[in-house]
């Protein structure tokens, strides 16, 4: 049997990265979380002062330093999983913080940090055996994928998901905080002029508002069984 590319879009919050990694897991193919990526650029500008009290980003400056941010996923034994690690440090607890989540879309809207960013993770998967997700994986970085799934849910769900992993986490928001920041990250994630996020022509379209974590893989498990088989 082949092994194909699986690539999966959606909104944020919408339960991407949890499926996707069982999903890994179960087939035996590697896990790309490409948020990760965009969030480790992120903070690396935060902790240069590449962004301003106002929020505005130094994008030349930014630009300028892209081939000093070395990011590489590093499997972690405790946990199972793979973590960010930037310019060899640990940066996956800070990455999924607030400070980085409301300048991430900022950040990922400019086209060289996209560039690059893209080029690794084309790269990542040349051999395919790969599920990938973000944004643009089925319409950019793989539009050749054999399968692709768009996952949507209501923002309310999606906030109210993540409001829980933070506060999992030890972080002081509120729901209403975080929120805004799924909406605002939406409206910036789907009107930047560079791979806005958008459903690819061939993708399954999936709206997991009302649907739990066992019948979302089970149903997944099933696409992907049907496409390998047919390689
Ligand atoms: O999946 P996530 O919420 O961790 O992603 C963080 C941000 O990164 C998101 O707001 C948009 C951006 N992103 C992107 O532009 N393209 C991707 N392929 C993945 C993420």
């Amino acid at each position: 049997m082949g092994k194909i590319t699986i690539a999966i879009d959606g909104y944020s919050s919408t339960g991407k990265s949890t499926i996707a990694k069982r999903l890994a897991k179960s087939l035996h193919y590697i896990y790309v979380d490409t948020g990760a990526m965009y969030r480790a650029v992120t903070l690396y500008a935060l902790d240069h002062d590449l962004i301003n009290d106002k929020g505005e980003i130094n994008a030349p400056k930014l630009v300028e330093a892209l081939p000093d941010i070395a990011l590489k996923f590093v499997p972690n034994p405790e946990t199972g999983r793979s973590d960010m690690h930037m310019n060899g440090q640990n940066v996956e607890e800070e990455i999924r913080s607030m400070r980085v989540s409301g300048k991430v879309s900022k950040v990922s809207a400019i086209k060289e940090v996209r560039e690059k960013l893209v080029k690794m993770q084309q790269q990542m998967g040349k051999d395919k055996g790969i599920v990938m997700d973000g944004r643009d994986i089925g319409t950019v970085v793989f539009p050749d994928a054999e399968l692709k799934l768009f996952m949507t849910a209501s923002p309310e769900t999606r906030a109210a998901r993540r409001y829980k992993e933070l506060l999992e986490n030890g972080e002081e928001v509120s729901y209403a905080e975080v929120l805004k920041n799924v909406q605002e990250r939406d409206l910036i994630d789907s009107t930047r002029s560079i791979s806005p996020l958008k459903k690819a022509k061939d993708a399954i379209e999936f709206d997991n508002s009302d649907m739990g974590l066992e019948e979302q893989f089970e149903r997944v498990h099933d696409f992907a069984q049907r496409v390998i088989a047919k390689k």
